[in-house]
């Protein structure tokens, strides 16, 4: 709103188009010098004066209602009047479209998220990528695109011939059905161990596989059977981070989807024998050939990714596609779109590998060798405990304390994760997420409650004087506001920008930040300002804004995949 103002100030004197002039707009760095800047230097060129003077210049032509503009140096800041503006930038808040851009234009846009193995821990990147993939997801919708996710499950591979040899070997039905991941995992390490001196195990587990890819009835079943086990702990995982996905499909979906792949490689010339296996050289754009299919005939990921990727083109119609995965993957992803770029399929411009850095908790690596999806749900319980522990000792007699707990809990481990720049690596530590003082999802959940109990307390108070409203009083918005309170609105209103800023880099740290800004604004206003003032029309000014932040708070929180309890 207030870009769209300032540019209407600006643009009559400038010869440049309305895209050029938002794209120049800087906010001042204090209150002082305004509250939106044009930069000159762009113009110095054409209009051959120095930006000094093209400042002092448009400065003077400036004549518009309520703004006020002052050359400073290179710049021209603008100072909105608030009594005249501060009224529509609320007005603009309370539209119900507000936060309903169209920027997306419903363009299908998939999103290849959390994609954990089967019969193996659910790992901290597949934690990661749930997350960041989920927060990807509802920022998406709410611009308009329309998001699909996929849970592109690890369920086929030579592994699942692994499985099959050792369960067949030393399988335990009760342990598996009892603790499926710890007892999976029990027999991957001992087919490991056990492969150094039995040299028939190897050939067994490859012919298993080849069976299942086959279609073998007795492989098929035992493989269901894995899958089945293993979705179970994984759903439990999704359900504690309230996360859905729209198409569960794991790469075994994709078999026999692969060899028109295989024959189009072939057809177009692209393949080549390599030691008995067969590549795709990719020398020319500086990476090592991408491996298509074994000596044996089985395929591998990058031929599953490649078959999926099609899928997700002709037949899913994406847009768009984001594949949330670690950093780890990146030569994976670079290999499989250069090969569907060699392949002619222009679109691999719109794949896109959506990075993250490695996790760790209190300084201590993840490995997945060990039974670990047992520590990261251990995770999860100790926040909530912890959060029910504060609850306890402050708010003891919480309604829905268990519930408030969960919430809270949960949102802490989300929001840790979701405040970092992806791609950096995160070092978690339970305690600082769970700090109701720091830059945590618990700040931010209390700062909502913090709105929500003012308004019940005006509501209260309004009944009690009955008052009439202010519809024929004057509203003295600047007073009302004062300086926080105007430096919170004017952050309200940029919801949409940040948003937009966010998707660009499939980033949901930009909206984590701009969420803890406006719990810090708000927090800062309420210190600043008696928002429950005697005086009505000071009183409603600010209960709107706490309002405002209230509903703007919970949007943000809600599209990160936090919940936002009304009391704690
Ligand atoms: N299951 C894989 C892993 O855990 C991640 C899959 C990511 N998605 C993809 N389309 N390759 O490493």
């Amino acid at each position: 709103m207030l870009k769209k103002w300032a540019l209407e100030a600006i643009q009559p004197h400038v010869n440049l188009s309305a895209e050029e002039i938002g794209a120049l707009f800087e906010l001042p760095p204090s209150a002082a010098m305004g509250d939106m800047a044009f930069p000159c230097y762009m113009l110095a060129k054409a209009y051959r004066r120095s930006p000094q003077e093209i400042a002092v210049n448009i400065a003077n032509l400036i004549d518009m209602k309520g703004v006020k503009a002052e050359a400073a140096g290179p710049y021209v800041n603008l100072f909105f009047d608030r009594d005249y503006y501060a009224g529509m930038l609320m007005e603009a808040l309370q539209q119900s479209s507000f936060a309903q851009s169209n920027i997306g234009q419903g363009k299908k846009v998939i999103i290849d998220m959390s994609s954990p193995n089967i019969a193996k821990p659910f790992g901290i990147g597949h934690l990661r990528s749930t997350m960041i993939g989920a927060a990807l997801y509802k920022m998406y919708q709410t611009a308009g695109y329309e998001p699909i996710s996929v849970n592109h499950l690890g369920d086929w591979g030579t592994q699942f011939g692994k499985q099959i040899t050792a369960y067949k070997r030393w399988g335990d039905d009760e342990a598996l059905k009892e603790n499926p991941i710890q007892e999976s995992l029990r027999l991957y390490v001992r087919f490991h161990e056990e492969v150094e001196q039995d040299e028939t195990l190897e050939p067994e587990a490859r012919n298993w596989f080849r069976l299942l890819e086959a279609g073998d009835e007795e492989a098929l079943r035992l493989w269901t059977y894995f899958v089945e086990v293993s979705m179970q702990e994984f759903n439990r995982m999704y359900e504690r981070l309230d996360v859905t996905f729209d198409y569960v499909l794991g790469e075994s979906f994709y078999n026999d989807k692969m060899s028109k792949v295989v024959q189009e490689l072939e057809d177009k010339g692209l393949l080549e024998e390599s030691e008995g296996a067969k590549v795709v050289r990719l020398e020319d754009v500086g990476m090592p050939p991408c491996l298509i299919m074994k000596s044996d005939g089985t395929t591998i990921y990058p031929t599953r990714d490649l078959a999926t990727a099609f899928y997700r083109h002709n037949v899913l119609k994406a847009e768009q596609i984001l594949y949330v995965v670690g950093g780890e993957q990146k030569l994976h992803f670079q290999q499989v779109f250069a090969v569907l770029d060699k392949m002619g399929a222009e679109w691999v411009k719109d794949c896109t590998h959506v990075h993250f850095g490695l996790m760790k908790f209190e300084g201590k690596k993840m490995s997945t060798r060990r039974g670990k999806i047992v520590y990261l749900e251990e995770v999860l319980d100790e926040a909530v405990a912890r959060a029910l522990q504060v609850i306890e000792d402050k708010n003891p007699e919480l309604e829905d304390k268990y519930q408030v707990a969960k919430d809270v809990g949960i949102g802490a481990i989300i929001f840790g994760d979701l405040k970092n720049n992806r791609v950096n690596e995160v070092d978690f530590s339970l305690e600082d997420a769970l700090n109701f003082e720091g830059e945590t999802g618990p700040y931010l959940q209390y700062t909502y409650t913090r709105t929500q109990s003012i308004l019940a307390k005006s509501l209260t108070l309004d009944q009690e004087r009955e008052t009439e409203g202010i519809e024929n009083q004057e509203v003295m918005y600047a007073e009302a506001l004062g300086e926080s309170g105007w430096i919170l609105l004017k952050l309200l209103n940029r919801f949409n920008e940040q948003l937009k800023r966010g998707i660009q880099n499939n980033e949901p740290s930009v909206l984590a930040r701009f969420v803890l800004d406006v719990a810090q604004a708000f927090n800062h206003f309420y210190s600043q300002e008696r928002i429950l003032s005697e005086e009505e029309h000071l009183r409603t000014v600010r209960v709107t804004l706490a309002r405002l932040t209230g509903e703007s708070l919970q949007r943000t929180m809600n599209v990160l995949g936090l919940r936002t309890p009304n009391r704690m």
